[in-house]
């Protein structure tokens, strides 16, 4: 099954916006192309979708593609005699959990920060419950129109006015230049709506994750590695960012798209992970070792080939330990004084609850979360045991997303116990 760009597909579809009701807003631009992607993702995640066109927004797309994807007749103008009350600005707004702009031209950034409402999408805008109904913005633009400082007061502005700028992409523009202030593409629209719905219950933390398998070289072209894939790490990643954390993430050799907002380091050893997780460190609070890291590596990596020598003999290797990255964070002064939270992972083939004590006493971690590897390395979905000194707890069996926002909402109530008690 084929995945959207950017949408990483060990995101299972989860209705993540069901009974949710979003107005989708398209101001006039070449990007208003996206914006039927986009309409569509909505609606596949359980959104309702109202769709709210400028005239500018017509030149670019018809109205019947958007009422098409959306299911519901697209609103124009203010003047819309549909509305029993002719007041299709006051309805629709009241109506939305969420107004987004995609795209947000820079003419109608200019025109939301002025306040206009000579139109129906400003005079909506302008309308709307404040404090009851975010406004969230996708800018889409031409880069020197992006950089111009008009437009970068624009923004500061909307945002000081209560509007969450969504950010932009870069790369090659409809206009042939390349540079800053292309749309965001809808997955990554998608994946920040989605964000923005979630409780904030890590807002202020800083969650360093570490995932995927790490290579150990024997020579320029071989190695040694393991089948986890990375996604549980990185489903930890996106949840804990979803939860307001500030996420930093090293992942070892793996073929997945980073969640977005998430700051990512890819090694590729143990010992470049270590690296990574020490140059990081110090300043998470929380820190999630989901990473299948090699015991093992070579002790001599060859520099060249090893090449047959014609005997038949395989060539002797022999193995040095690696250091053990989660243990020595976990024993370090900060996680000692409880000013770093430490979660550690069992991937186990056997004995999943016996193991995932001994291994949490082992690495000196207050929370070890169980699963069982060949079931679930590169599959989307898991089962976790939560092993704590209480006890056990049992996440059954779900999608990789769904079991990481549950793991960080737990994570995130201890931490708040663990303060409590300090
Ligand atoms: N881990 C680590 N560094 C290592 C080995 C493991 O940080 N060198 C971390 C993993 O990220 C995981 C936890 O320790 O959070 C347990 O990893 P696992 O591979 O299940 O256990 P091991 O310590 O390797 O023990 P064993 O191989 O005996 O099961």
């Amino acid at each position: 099954m084929g995945c959207p760009a950017a949408n990483p597909c060990y995101i299972a579809r989860m209705n993540d916006l069901a009974g949710k009701h979003i107005v989708l807003g398209l101001s006039g631009g070449i990007a208003c192309y996206k914006a039927a992607e986009l309409c569509r993702a909505l609606v596949k995640e359980g959104a309702t979708v109202q769709v709210v066109m400028t005239q500018a927004a017509e030149q670019f797309i018809t109205p019947v593609t958007m009422q098409a994807l959306s299911d519901r007749p697209v609103y124009d103008s203010q003047w819309d005699a549909r509305e029993s009350n002719n007041m299709a600005h006051i309805n629709l707004s009241r109506e939305a959990d969420a107004i987004l702009i995609a795209p947000c031209s820079a003419d109608f950034m200019a025109r939301l920060l002025h306040g206009r409402a000579d139109d129906l999408l400003s005079l909506m805008c302008l309308a709307r419950p404040i404090d009851r109904v975010p406004l969230l913005i996708a800018p889409a633009m031409n880069r020197e129109m992006w950089a111009h400082p008009a437009t970068q007061r624009n923004m500061a502005q909307l945002s000081a006015d209560g509007a969450t700028l969504l950010g932009v992409g870069s790369g090659a523009q409809a206009c042939g230049e390349t540079g800053d202030g292309r749309m965001l593409e809808p997955a990554e629209l998608l994946e920040d709506l989605i964000a923005f719905f979630a409780p904030k219950s890590l807002a202020g933390e800083h969650v360093l994750v570490t995932a995927g398998p790490t290579f150990e070289a024997i020579d320029p072209v071989r190695g040694i590695t393991n089948l986890s894939s990375g996604k549980m790490g990185f489903a930890i990643a996106r949840a804990a960012r979803e939860a307001g954390a500030q996420v930093t993430l090293v992942a070892g050799p793996v073929s997945l798209a980073a969640p977005r907002g998430v700051t990512r380091v890819d090694v590729r050893s143990a010992r470049d992970m270590r690296q990574a997780v020490q140059a990081h460190v110090d300043a998470a609070t929380v820190f999630v070792a989901t990473a299948a890291v090699a015991d093992w590596r070579p002790s001599n990596e060859s520099s060249q080939k090893i090449k047959k020598d014609g005997s038949g003999q395989a060539p002797a290797l022999s193995f040095t330990e690696n250091p053990d990255i989660l243990a020595e964070v976990a024993q370090s002064a900060r996680a000692q004084a409880g000013a770093l939270y430490c979660v550690g992972f069992a991937a186990e083939s056997e004995k999943l609850l016996a193991n995932a004590q001994a291994k949490r006493a082992r690495k000196r971690v207050p929370l070890l979360v169980g699963n069982i590897g060949p079931a679930t390395f590169g599959q989307d979905d898991n089962a976790l045991l939560l092993v704590d000194a209480e006890g056990v707890q049992e996440l059954p069996h779900a999608s990789k997303l769904t079991l990481a926002r549950q793991l960080v909402q737990d994570i995130a109530r201890r931490l708040r116990a663990s303060r409590k008690t300090a």
